[in-house]
């Protein structure tokens, strides 16, 4: 059976990420709570917070993210200079890093779905919040990137729904470890904070190569219109930037909104 703690994880970075304090937990509601928590109480940045399963996982919008044994659960506290509204760039960063890590170690091809989601042969593998709090300058004070991805094969009894639209990585023939990975996600992470303007201008052309709705129609959840838009791509914010039935064009903003494929006939 996989050793899985802190020491593991450790193990596996080998002297890299020595500035990262490694907080490991069997359980918790949600690692990205803990973390929150950690941060408003003065907890450095370059904070790892890593559970074997979440009783109360969080996704975005308020959704939940089930969270059983046998994923990554995955917290990452920054203190990075950067405006808050810029933010939404840690989530871009934190989709690349989990792309890079899972190409170098099980060879997997990663699309993503904007803004947070990565995908595998049209199923979800891997969610991603981001989640800061403003200083009085309008900088993020800290911000907390939490992670979560499917490695074994979920049992999915208690939410049947979600089968036909979840993966993991062992159904697309990836044996990797969960310490391994964990280590492999923060290094590639801990490489990208030491000059976040430096990396963000070829995290963001990876991300785009990736994102799989460019081109696509999609509706707006929520919009009772339900009108399509065409996907251009995203700007430097990674804001969705779409076509309107209008022709007019919008930038959507990830704070607010989800966006769901229109299947074509
Ligand atoms: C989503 O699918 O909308 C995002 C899911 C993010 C889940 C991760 S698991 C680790 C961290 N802790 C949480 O409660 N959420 C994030």
């Amino acid at each position: 059976m996989e050793e899985y703690s802190a020491q593991a994880i450790r193990a596996c970075l080998e002297s890299s990420c020595a500035d990262w304090q490694l907080e490991f937990l069997e359980e918790t509601d949600s690692t990205n709570t803990r973390l929150k928590e950690q941060a408003k109480a003065g907890c450095p940045g370059q904070t790892a917070l890593c559970a074997a399963r979440q009783t109360a996982g969080r996704g975005r919008l308020g959704r939940s993210f089930l969270s059983p044994e046998g994923g990554l659960y995955l917290s990452l506290l920054v203190r990075p200079r950067l405006h808050l509204s810029r933010c939404t760039r840690l989530t871009v960063i934190a989709a690349v890093c989990v792309t890079r890590a899972l190409q170098s170690l099980c060879g997997l091809e990663v699309q993503i779905k904007w803004v947070n989601d990565l995908y595998v042969g049209g199923k979800k593998l891997c969610g991603i919040l981001t989640e800061a709090s403003p200083a009085p300058d309008g900088t993020a004070d800290w911000a907390v990137v939490g992670i979560g991805l499917n490695i074994a094969r979920p049992n999915l009894s208690a939410a049947p729904e979600l089968a036909d639209l979840v993966t993991s990585l062992e159904e697309q023939g990836c044996t990797v470890g969960r310490a391994a990975l964990a280590a492999a996600v923060l290094r590639e992470f801990d490489r990208c904070c030491a000059d976040l303007a430096g990396c963000y201008p070829a995290a963001l052309a990876e991300y785009r190569q990736r994102m799989f709705l460019t081109g696509q129609t999609v509706t707006i959840l929520g919009d009772p219109a339900q009108l399509p838009y065409t996907v251009l791509g995203v700007d430097d914010n990674a804001a969705l930037v779409v076509r309107a039935p209008d022709g007019t064009t919008r930038v959507l903003q990830s704070g607010e909104i989800s966006v769901r494929a229109v299947r074509k006939r």
